[in-house]
């Protein structure tokens, strides 16, 4: 077994892709510290936290938690999130900013709090859980993709100014992965209230849903995490997940946009 003492925080670590980074991360000899909104036993070597990522105090409070303990911090893995289900024309402006609080806002918070700690370090690591739905539109969750492309650009942004602190960041993109998202996706209140787009929703949704529990474990997503924290220079970008997604994301860069819809538009069910 391989043995690092460095400190690492993973918020949303109760379960799915954090709970099994953490566990991963804890195996490799990592001092992790995971993070739940409710109260939640320490388990696979895996210290528990409880901070809600929309509480600037809860997520201060935590870190200063870790530092009192380890006395550094030296990797953030920003992976708490959800997603709402519904047509972008049938989501509240309040879905759309619980959306945002905590896929967004919340992954602000927590670099703005452990970044002057790893400034005072000269070091560090942060590993925001994007997904491929921060890099490809899908309908039915338009916000929750707005929210990730959101991440993409603070990540993309944050690297550059925070190189010359000796901080590196990067973005972890899951494709398809089975975890409780799935059971935990939200539908927005106008969409479970109208008939507007019913049908076309349900249909869609059922597929997203087969698609998201025939997914990659877990476990794919943590080794993929570990793979970044053991390279010396981490790229900005890490897609994870079943391979036929990894190549979604490169078809789209190559091919004109109305074929990559047509084939998403086809994959997802969606009338035309
Ligand atoms: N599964 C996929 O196919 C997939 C694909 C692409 C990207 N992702 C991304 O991967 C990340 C993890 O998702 P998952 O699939 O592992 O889902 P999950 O099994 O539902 O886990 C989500 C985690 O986020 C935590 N969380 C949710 N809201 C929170 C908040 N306001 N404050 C703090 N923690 C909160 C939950 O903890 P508590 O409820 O205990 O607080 C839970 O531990 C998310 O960012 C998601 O967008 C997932």
């Amino acid at each position: 077994m391989q043995t690092h003492s460095k400190v690492v925080l993973i918020t949303g670590a109760s379960s799915g892709i954090g709970r099994a980074a953490a566990r991963h991360l804890a195996e490799l000899g990592y001092r992790v510290y995971g993070t739940s909104r409710g109260a939640c036993p320490d388990t696979g070597g895996v210290t528990m936290l409880q901070m809600d990522v929309t509480d600037a105090d809860a997520v201060s409070a935590g870190i200063q938690t870790i530092l009192a303990r380890e006395g550094r911090l030296d990797v953030v893995v920003n992976n708490a999130g959800f997603g709402y289900g519904g047509a972008v024309e049938e989501t509240s402006i309040d879905e759309a900013r619980a959306t945002f609080e905590t896929n967004v806002f919340g992954v602000l918070r927590v670099c703005r709090a452990a970044l002057p700690v790893m400034r005072a370090q000269g070091a560090g690591i942060i590993v925001n859980v994007s997904s491929i739905g921060g890099l490809m539109g899908m309908p039915f969750q338009g916000l929750y993709a707005a929210s990730k492309f959101a991440v993409e650009g603070l990540t993309e942004t944050l690297r550059m100014e925070v190189k010359a602190f000796g901080i590196d960041v990067v973005l972890l993109e899951p494709g398809d992965i089975r975890t409780d998202f799935t059971a935990r996706r939200r539908t927005t209140a106008e969409a479970a209230a109208s008939d507007i787009y019913r049908e076309q929703y349900a249909r869609t949704l059922d597929k997203i849903a087969a698609d998201e529990q025939g997914g990659a474990d877990p476990q794919v997503a943590a080794k993929t995490l570990a793979r970044i924290l053991a390279s010396r220079r981490p790229r900005l970008r890490y897609t994870t997940g079943p391979v036929y997604q990894k190549l979604a994301v490169f078809v789209k860069r190559i091919v004109p946009h109305a074929l990559f819809e047509w084939v998403l538009m086809q994959n997802f069910a969606m009338k035309r």
